[in-house]
């Protein structure tokens, strides 16, 4: 939890300066809730360590994606990571640049493709050789030359989560690390491409930084080697994948991250080599929380549990990854706790959000998530028909509605029955 964004003050928990409290009366639960203050300072931590040398951050836009909060990184100067054409329709309305984005993901339509080259993106990161061929096709009926980076596997353990570790052999992520120097040779003979840089990404919640140097060595040798062959790279792009604590894990300071990465690279003679960031969790996720109320306590033989309004369809990663995210009362209790399973309305026994939590609370009570900024409301769903839930921005002493509660007739506006 970013400690001055969310706080209590007397026993109750604050977002900024405004009770948390009084967001769930005013907007109704559950409620997501980001702190401006919380995503600028993440985002200058990464910015400011950059200063001075030729370093980008490009946000990934898939562990948030709501207007706002791309918008308040658009406002500081961000570029973005994309992942398909909807998320390049998100950046380009939220205010961000085509020309500041790199576009990602194994993927990638040809109609992607062509709305992304005529929107004119930084760089696509190819991930296949017939990936290239598809753009290099798209580019050449549009008249234009691709940029290109490839990115490659480079078959490092990320030492994280397996569903969520992608620069190893075994995932299917990335240009095979023996193969790359070949295949950038058949890039450059393409005549609609443009090679421009290489990238990884090698997973994600990553607490040491040792991954990340054994990972920028590879792409090193690989650099040398590819611009012995006649080619130039402008630019390395690392990927994102620092951590966050959600419990007790000790990930390095962001800015200590970016410092240690740049210095690595002058250490291998490469200082003057732009590098690219694509930071996601460690922007975002702690930037926000997820409100939920209190429906009923269910005490029992073997598990107490306490049902909240907010489910699995809301909150993903606990069921999806069984990740941990801290549950805290929203007004304190003096009362003694007991150990609850935090579960939702949801009809699956998956369907929870932590287990054996000390708490001291009663029914109606709110409670907050923690560390749910990032991977949260974009991965809900509707599941249940459930609408999902508004999602709101406190800046300050104010809150706004970035995103509206969705009602149950727009879950199936777009569905009709059988005239017979
Ligand atoms: N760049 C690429 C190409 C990626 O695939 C990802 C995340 C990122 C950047 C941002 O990584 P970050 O800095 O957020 O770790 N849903 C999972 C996380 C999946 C991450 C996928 N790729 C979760 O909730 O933990």
């Amino acid at each position: 939890m970013n400690d001055s964004a969310f706080h209590y003050v007397d026993g109750a928990l604050h977002v900024e300066g405004v009770p948390a409290a009084s967001l769930a009366e005013q907007f109704g639960t559950p409620l997501y809730v980001y702190s401006r203050d919380a995503l600028t300072r993440a985002y200058r931590a990464y910015a400011d360590a950059c200063a001075g040398r030729k370093a980008t951050v490009h946000v990934a836009v898939k562990a948030n994606s709501n207007l706002a909060v791309l918008n308040v990184f658009a406002r500081l100067g961000a570029g973005f990571d994309i992942v398909s054409s909807g998320e390049l329709a998100r950046v380009l309305a939220a205010g961000g640049k085509a020309s500041n984005t790199v576009f990602s993901g194994v993927g990638k339509s040809a109609a992607e493709m062509r709305e992304a080259l005529e929107a004119g993106v930084k760089c696509f990161n190819v991930e296949s050789i017939p990936e290239l061929h598809a753009l290099n096709e798209v580019a050449k009926s549009l008249g234009k030359k691709a940029p290109v980076s490839l990115r490659v596997n480079p078959d490092v353990d990320a030492k994280t989560h397996p569903y969520i570790s992608t620069g190893l052999k075994s995932n299917k992520f990335g240009v095979a690390f023996g193969d790359a120097r070949a295949t950038y040779r058949e890039a450059h003979d393409m005549a609609n491409l443009d090679v421009v840089g290489i990238d990884c990404h090698i997973g994600s919640q990553i607490t040491e930084v040792s991954p990340y140097l054994d990972a920028v060595d590879k792409l090193l040798d690989l650099v040398e080697q590819i611009e012995s062959d006649g080619m130039s790279i402008r630019h390395v792009d690392v990927g994102g994948g620092l951590g966050i604590t959600y419990d007790d894990e000790t990930p390095p300071d962001i800015g200590d991250f970016v410092r240690t990465l740049l210095a690595h690279f002058e250490e291998r003679g490469h200082g003057q080599r732009e590098v690219y960031f694509e930071p996601g969790r460690s922007l975002v996720g702690n930037a926000g929380v997820l409100l939920t109320r209190v429906e009923y306590l269910k005490p029992g033989e073997e598990k107490n549990f306490a049902i909240v309004d907010a489910a699995m369809n809301d909150l993903a990663r606990p069921a999806m990854y069984e990740a941990f995210h801290r549950i805290v009362p929203v007004i304190e209790r003096k009362a003694s706790a007991r150990l609850y399973d935090v579960v939702g309305p949801v009809c699956e026994s998956g369907d929870w959000l932590g287990r054996d939590r000390e708490l001291a609370v009663e029914q109606g009570d709110l409670l907050a998530i923690l560390s749910a900024g990032a991977y949260g409301f974009v991965m809900s769903s509707n599941y249940n028909t459930r609408a999902r839930a508004a999602e709101i921005m406190v800046d300050g002493e104010r809150a706004r509605a970035v995103r509206e509660r969705e009602e149950v007739k727009q879950l199936f506006a777009g569905e009709s029955i059988l005239p017979d």
